[in-house]
């Protein structure tokens, strides 16, 4: 098995203005867009690559549209089929998906909170997508990893990663295609670490759902997702939502956070007792929306080596 290349690009979506940098400069996602990658199609890639390679590449074009740049091989990435570098945040170019890299960002974060590393740890990564951060906490050493997600089209990619992915090790992972709403029935034990990422604004009630992934978290949640912008900071915004777009939620209703302060406050409620705001931002394409991430933690003092801004 091959060390995993180091991504081209850390990429989160482009933001335009950081609210709140309580994270030193270093680590906020601005500073970390060091440059924009062309979404330009890979043909003179794919001309250049060997035949095992130009199989594997279609079939990951057969799977698309990807959101998860993900290491397959030495030489494939899932986002590399479409894009040098494997990013593509104009989700106008990528059947309206933004395509990242979400896998150095994760896996600093996992070695400034447990800098002895995480062999014992396990995760329960909620609305998965195509597996990505399960994959990547293996590759961590992490013991084991679940996975689940709503729609087919997103666990058939992870199960295709799994698969296929030769630079780390895939086995102790298990996908599921399911509704957030529906995991208590299947009985999943507690994880250590749980992903929260990208799915609260997409629920029509984001408490309950939130409220079910922290009762299945031992220790921390990674907790992001898109906000309404330059609005008071304390409420929930309704809002309608697509219930077929890939990327969506699949209940019609939605809840927009106005700002950190009432993440804070509900992520407290379900019994997170630290919590860091990573970053507050802007979306450059949408700017009446932002983006928070908040790491909350259930033990007292392991938020201490992030950084971040203390949320009360
Ligand atoms: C914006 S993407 C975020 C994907 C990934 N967590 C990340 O951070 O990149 C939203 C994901 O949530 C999934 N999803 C939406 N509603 C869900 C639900 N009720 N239960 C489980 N997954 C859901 C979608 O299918 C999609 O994969």
């Amino acid at each position: 098995m091959s060390e995993p290349k180091t991504e081209p690009l850390e990429s989160q979506p482009n933001r335009s203005q950081v609210q709140l940098a309580g994270a030193t400069p270093a680590t906020t996602p601005a500073s970390r867009e060091t440059a924009s990658v062309p979404a330009s199609p890979t043909a003179s890639a794919a001309a250049q690559a060997s035949e095992p390679d130009r199989l594997l590449l279609e079939e990951i074009r057969q799977l698309g549209p990807w959101h998860m740049n993900i290491q397959l091989t030495e030489s494939v990435f899932t986002g590399e089929a479409f894009a040098s570098g494997g990013a593509i945040r104009d989700r106008e170019r990528n059947k309206g998906v933004s395509l990242l890299n979400l896998r150095g960002y994760f896996l600093g974060k996992l070695r400034q909170l447990y800098p002895a590393g995480v062999a014992s740890k396990t995760l329960l990564d909620c609305a998965c997508n195509a597996g990505g951060y399960c994959f990547w906490a293996r590759e961590a050493g992490m013991e084991s990893a679940f996975g689940f997600d709503v729609r087919d089209h997103w666990i058939k990619q992870a199960k295709f990663v799994q698969g296929h992915r030769t630079v780390a090790s895939t086995d102790r992972i298990e996908f599921q295609v399911c509704d957030l709403y529906r995991l208590p029935e299947r009985g999943c034990s507690p994880a250590d670490i749980t992903m929260f990422k990208g799915i609260f604004y997409h629920l029509p009630d984001p408490v309950t759902g939130l409220k079910i992934a922290a009762d299945l978290t031992r220790e921390v949640m990674f907790f992001n997702t898109s906000t309404v912008w330059g609005e008071p900071d304390g409420y929930l915004k309704c809002g309608r939502e697509s219930r077929e777009n890939l990327m969506s939620g699949v209940h019609g209703l939605k809840w927009y956070a106005t700002g950190p302060k009432v993440l804070s406050d509900i992520l407290k409620w379900c019994g997170f007792v630290d919590r860091r705001l990573m970053f507050s931002v802007q979306q450059h394409d949408q700017p009446q929306l932002g983006r928070v991430e908040i790491i909350a933690s259930k033990v007292p003092g392991l938020l201490d080596s992030i950084g971040g801004e203390i949320l009360v």
